[in-house]
């Protein structure tokens, strides 16, 4: 099996050009679903959580006490559970971010703790979404799309062609020069989204995407996601306290304590890995 390292650079995605001021949420939906690449789902899982975990404060917080589940390429799974049960830090693991004290994780069957560069793998595999967006306050929409794309060596000029795509196809093509302060809960979340897909990683992981968002921006936001994994095939990991945005997903993992207390199937989805 190939280390993260080893695989070859995936192909810049095709998302679409769309015209920059008069994109819709429909217009990017029906130009996701033309255009996109397609990954190739895969019975064998694309992550395995193996008996997790993770304490802080010397062993007084239990954040992650023995937690197992695999996730298929290609799958969207919510991950909720109430305040404190261990959510972000499991997504945290997830995306290489933090280190378990016991057990492993395994992408593609190698221990991501065994990669020898982190940040290679997350600028490749991984990309992230938050509650409050965490878009740098200085840049511009088309600066801040560009962030994680140093890691992959790219001229400035293939940068800034990708992110104006990107935006566009998130239908903010017409917000490219506006600082994060200067936009909308929605339209920063959009930002947010074109940034994660910057090296078009195979993985998403969401954490509160729509936390912060009201209903109609909720609502967008969840379209757009859907739409990624439907139509790219992207395998999505999102963590809500939402039950009707958890609900959209193939499978519910509920984290209770730091442990998983159920992890169920929804009516749309292929049987879940354990
Ligand atoms: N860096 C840290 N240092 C100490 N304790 C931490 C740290 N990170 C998380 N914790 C603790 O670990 C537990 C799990 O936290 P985590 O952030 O994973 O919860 P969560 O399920 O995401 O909660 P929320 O829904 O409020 O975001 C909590 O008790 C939290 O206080
Ligand atoms: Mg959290």
């Amino acid at each position: 099996m190939p280390s993260a390292e080893t695989e070859p650079s995936r192909p810049p995605s095709h998302l679409p050009k769309t015209h920059a001021s008069n994109v819709t949420a429909a217009d990017v939906q029906g130009e996701l679903i033309d255009d996109a690449p397609v990954f190739q789902s895969d019975a064998s899982p694309l992550l395995e959580v193996k008996d997790v975990h993770r304490d802080f404060d010397g062993g007084h917080v239990l954040a992650l006490r023995g937690v197992s589940f695999g996730i298929r390429q290609g799958e969207f799974v919510a991950i909720i559970g109430a305040s404190g049960s261990g959510k972000s830090t499991l997504l945290s693991l997830l995306g290489a971010l933090d280190e378990a004290d016991q057990g492993e994780i395994l992408f593609r069957g190698e221990p991501i703790t065994k990669l020898a560069d982190p940040a290679a793998f997350r600028a490749r595999n991984i990309g992230f979404i938050f509650q409050s967006f965490h878009l740098l306050p200085t840049l511009t929409s088309l600066e801040n799309v560009q962030v994680p794309m140093f890691e992959m060596g790219w001229s400035l000029r293939e940068r800034q062609r990708r992110a104006r795509e990107l935006l566009e196809a998130v239908g903010m093509g017409h917000r490219l020069d506006h600082l994060p302060s200067k936009l909308s809960g929605g339209e920063r979340q959009r930002v947010a989204i074109a940034r994660s897909l910057a090296n078009d990683p195979p993985i998403l992981l969401a954490d509160e995407p729509t936390g912060n968002l009201d209903t109609k921006n909720s609502g967008q936001i969840m379209e757009l996601l859907e739409t990624l994994h439907r139509d790219k095939g992207m395998t999505l990991i999102l963590v809500t306290h939402d039950l009707s945005v958890a609900r959209a997903a193939d499978r519910i993992i509920t984290m209770r304590d730091g442990q998983v207390a159920s992890d169920e199937a929804t009516h749309q989805s292929t049987p879940a890995l354990h």
